[in-house]
C-alpha cells in the first residue's frame, strides 16, 4: 500500500510532488523519495526514510534545491515496506540507466527475473520495484521507444503494479500503466498529474479519470494520451468530483480519527436520508432492484478488517430477523478455497477504499459464480465499484485516518437499510414494522450524538487502559460481532494487545490469562444474553482483573463494579452504533493519552494493496 504522484506542468514539480505526497502518506510511510527531471535533462532523486517532512527537509537543503527548483516534471513515492525493508535504498524511485520509477504493488516472479535477465550483479536493493526498472532500462536499450519498452516489459510481469514512470532523456513526458493498484489522471490549464487516489488531485480541478487497466498512460503538460497494449489510442472517461476541501483538514481536532469520530451523525444522514423516500427505505437511487433479491438463497458477504467486521453484523440481523443463511468470510481466505456460492446467492462486498486487493480477487471470484455481487463501498469510482454488479456507496466523506470509524459507521447504516429492504421484499416486515424500523434507523443518529456529547466521560473510562499491555473485550451474539471491532480500534491506535472474546468461551482455557494487570471492557446491550456476560464479568473480576462494563438499561448491583457506562438504551438490534462509537472513543483516548500518533499507526497504511 503506497502512494504515487506524477506531475508534469507550470508548476515546481518539487513542490508539487512533496505537498501531494503529504496527502497520500496514509497509504504507507515508511519511506518517501521524488524523482525530477531538471532542464539539463539531469534525474535528480532524492529519498528518505520515515515520513515525508524527512523527505521535505531533504529536498531544501541547498545544493538539493539548485538542482531541482526550475523541474516541471517528476514522479513521488511514498512506501509501505513489502519487498526488502525500510530502508533509504529500498526506498523509491529506482534508477536503472535512463529509466526512473515508481511502483505501488507486487511483482510475484520478480526471484525468476533477476535470473532470466541476468541482473544478480545490477540490483542495489531488496525490492521488486528495481528489478522492474531494469528490465524497463533493458527494453529500452532495445527500443529507444517508451511505449514499446513499457509494452515488453509488462509481458514479463506477474502481479500487480501502478508505475509512474520517467524516461530520462523524455523530459517532457511521464508515464504510467497499472494492473490493480490505484492510479487517477487530472489533466488542466498547462499540467497533468497522475496519483494514487483523488486524494492528491485536489489542488489540480474536479475532473479525472480512472487509468484502465493495462493502458499506456503519456502525459505531457499540454495533453494526456492512452494506448492499450496492441498500440490502440483510447479516450480517457472522465468523472467529476465535488471537492469538499474540508475533508482534507482537520479543522482544529489533533488528529483526524477525532474529526471523522465526531463526523459521524452527519456521514449517518447522508447515508440513510436520501435512501428513505415517504417513510419507507427505498434502494432506486442506487439502481439497485428488488429483482435483485428473487430467488436468492444464500448471503455472502466478503472484507477485511473493519469492513469484515460490518459484515458480521449484519450476518446477525439478516439471519435472525430474516432466517437467510449468512457467510462471512475474509476475502483473503475467500480467495483461497472453493467459494460455497451459486447464482442465487448475494454476494456483498464491503470496502471503504474499494481498492483492498483481497477483497477486489473476491469480487473477480465471486462474479465467475454470480451476478449478484453488490458493493458498499465509500470512494466513488474505486476499482471494486467499478467490478462489481451493483453499489450502494456511503457518503462517509473521505476517511484519512489509517483507523476507520465514520466509514464502519456507515457501512453499518448500508447494512441495516438492505436487512429493511430485504425485511420487507421476505414479508417478514409489513408495511407498520418497516415504517417502525426506519423510524428507528433514523433515531439512533441522536444516540450517536449523545454518545458524542459524552466524549469527555468516555476520555475517563480509559484510565486503566492507558498503562495495559493486554486486554480482553468480552460478549455475547451481537455483542461479540461489535467488540471484534472494538478490539481492532485499541490494537491499531495504541499497540495494546487487546483481544475480543465470547464471554460464553472465556472459561474454557482462555481465562488463564486474566490476572490484576488485565484490564477487561464487557459489553453487555443484548437483553437475552445480558445476565449471563455479567457472570462472565463476575468471573474475570472474581480473578482480580479491573472491569469496565458498557451496559445497556439497569444494574442492580452497579456499586460492586469497577467502571460501568450506561449506553442510550434501545431494542437490542439497535444498540449497534452506540456501542460502536464508544468503544471508537476509547480507542482514541488511549492512543491519545499513550502520545501516538494516532492517524498514522506503525505498521499500517489506510489502503492495503498487496495480498
Ligand atoms: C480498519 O481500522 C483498518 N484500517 C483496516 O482493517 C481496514 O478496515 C481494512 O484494511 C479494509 O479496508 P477497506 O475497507 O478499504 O477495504
Amino acid at each position: 500500500m503506497c502512494g504515487i504522484i506524477g506531475y508534469i506542468g507550470k508548476r515546481q514539480a518539487k513542490k508539487v510532488l512533496l505537498d501531494s505526497l503529504a496527502k497520500l502518506e496514509y497509504r504507507g510511510y515508511d519511506s518517501a523519495g521524488i524523482a525530477v527531471l531538471n532542464k539539463e535533462s539531469h534525474v535528480v532523486i532524492t529519498k528518505s526514510i520515515g515520513k515525508v517532512a524527512n523527505l521535505e527537509v531533504m529536498c531544501t537543503d541547498a545544493d538539493a534545491t539548485e538542482e531541482i527548483e526550475d523541474a516541471g516534471c517528476g514522479i513521488g513515492h511514498t512506501r509501505w515496506a513489502t519487498h526488502g525493508g525500510v530502508t533509504n535504498t529500498n526506498a523509491h524511485p529506482h534508477q536503472q540507466g535512463r529509466i526512473v520509477l515508481i511502483h505501488n504493488g507486487i511483482i510475484e516472479n520478480f526471484r525468476e527475473l533477476i535470473v532470466k535477465f541476468h541482473l544478480e550483479n545490477q540490483l542495489v536493493s531488496e525490492t521488486d520495484t528495481e528489478v522492474a526498472a531494469a528490465i524497463f532500462n533493458y527494453y529500452y536499450e532495445q527500443t529507444n521507444n517508451p511505449e514499446e519498452t513499457i509494452q515488453k516489459t509488462i509481458h514479463e510481469l506477474q502481479g500487480t503494479f501502478a508505475f509512474g514512470i520517467l524516461f530520462a532523456d523524455h523530459k517532457d513526458c511521464v508515464y504510467a500503466i497499472r494492473n490493480v493498484s490505484p492510479i487517477v489522471v487530472m489533466h488542466g490549464e498547462g499540467e497533468s498529474v497522475l496519483a494514487s487516489d483523488i486524494m492528491a488531485l485536489a489542488p489540480f480541478g474536479n475532473r479525472y479519470f480512472v487509468l484502465p487497466e493495462y493502458h499506456i498512460l503519456k502525459m505531457k503538460k499540454d495533453t494526456v494520451s492512452l494506448m492499450d497494449l496492441q498500440g490502440n489510442m483510447c479516450e480517457p472517461d472522465y468523472l467529476t468530483i465535488d471537492w469538499d476541501v474540508n475533508q482534507a483538514d482537520k479543522q482544529g481536532y489533533p488528529f483526524f480519527m477525532e474529526k471523522e469520530i465526531m463526523e459521524q451523525p452527519d456521514a449517518m444522514r447522508r447515508t440513510i436520508l436520501p435512501r428513505i423516500k415517504e417513510g419507507m427505505i427505498d434502494l432506486t437511487v442506487d439502481g439497485i432492484p428488488d429483482s435483485l433479491f428473487e430467488g436468492m438463497d444464500h448471503i455472502c458477504v466478503i472484507g477485511c478488517g473493519t469492513a469484515m467486521h460490518a459484515g458480521l453484523v449484519a450476518k446477525h440481523l439478516i439471519q435472525q430477523g430474516l432466517k437467510i443463511p449468512v457467510d462471512v468470510i475474509i476475502a483473503s481466505e475467500f480467495i483461497y478455497e472453493e467459494p460455497l456460492i451459486t447464482d442465487k446467492t448475494l454476494v456483498i462486498a464491503i470496502s471503504q477504499s474499494g481498492e483492498t486487493i483481497d477483497t477486489l480477487a473476491a469480487v473477480r471470484l465471486a462474479a465467475k459464480y454470480t451476478k449478484r455481487v453488490l458493493a458498499i463501498v465509500n470512494v466513488v469510482g474505486s476499482t471494486i465499484t467499478r467490478e462489481s454488479n451493483y453499489v450502494m456507496y456511503t457518503n462517509a466523506g473521505t476517511e484519512i485516518a489509517v483507523a476507520s470509524t465514520k466509514a464502519y459507521t456507515v457501512q453499518l447504516c448500508a447494512l441495516y437499510l438492505l436487512f429493511g429492504k430485504l425485511a420487507t421484499i421476505k414479508k417478514c416486515y409489513n408495511y407498520a414494522k418497516q415504517r417502525e424500523f426506519v423510524l428507528q434507523i433514523c433515531d439512533i443518529i441522536k444516540d450517536v450524538e449523545k454518545i458524542l456529547q459524552d466524549k469527555e466521560t468516555i476520555h475517563r473510562l480509559t484510565q486503566k487502559l492507558v498503562q495495559a499491555k493486554d486486554t480482553f473485550y468480552i460478549g455475547r451474539g451481537l455483542d461479540h460481532s461489535l467488540i471484534l471491532e472494538g478490539s481492532l480500534k485499541l490494537k491499531e491506535v495504541s499497540y495494546i494487545h487487546a483481544e475480543a472474546y465470547s464471554a460464553g468461551e472465556l472459561k474454557h482455557g482462555t481465562i488463564a490469562l486474566i490476572t490484576e494487570e488485565t484490564p477487561v471492557i464487557a459489553v453487555m446491550t443484548q437483553k437475552k444474553v445480558k445476565a449471563k456476560t455479567k457472570s462472565n464479568a463476575m468471573e474475570v473480576r472474581a480473578r482480580g482483573a479491573s472491569v469496565l462494563l458498557l451496559v445497556a438499561g439497569e444494574l442492580e448491583d452497579e456499586a460492586d463494579w469497577d467502571t460501568v457506562y450506561h449506553l442510550p438504551e434501545r431494542e437490542d438490534i439497535f444498540m449497534t452504533f452506540s456501542t460502536s462509537v464508544t468503544m471508537q472513543l476509547i480507542a482514541y483516548y488511549t492512543a491519545l493519552d499513550k502520545g501516538l500518533d494516532v492517524d498514522k499507526p506503525r505498521n499500517l497504511a489506510k489502503v492495503v494493496t498487496v495480498e
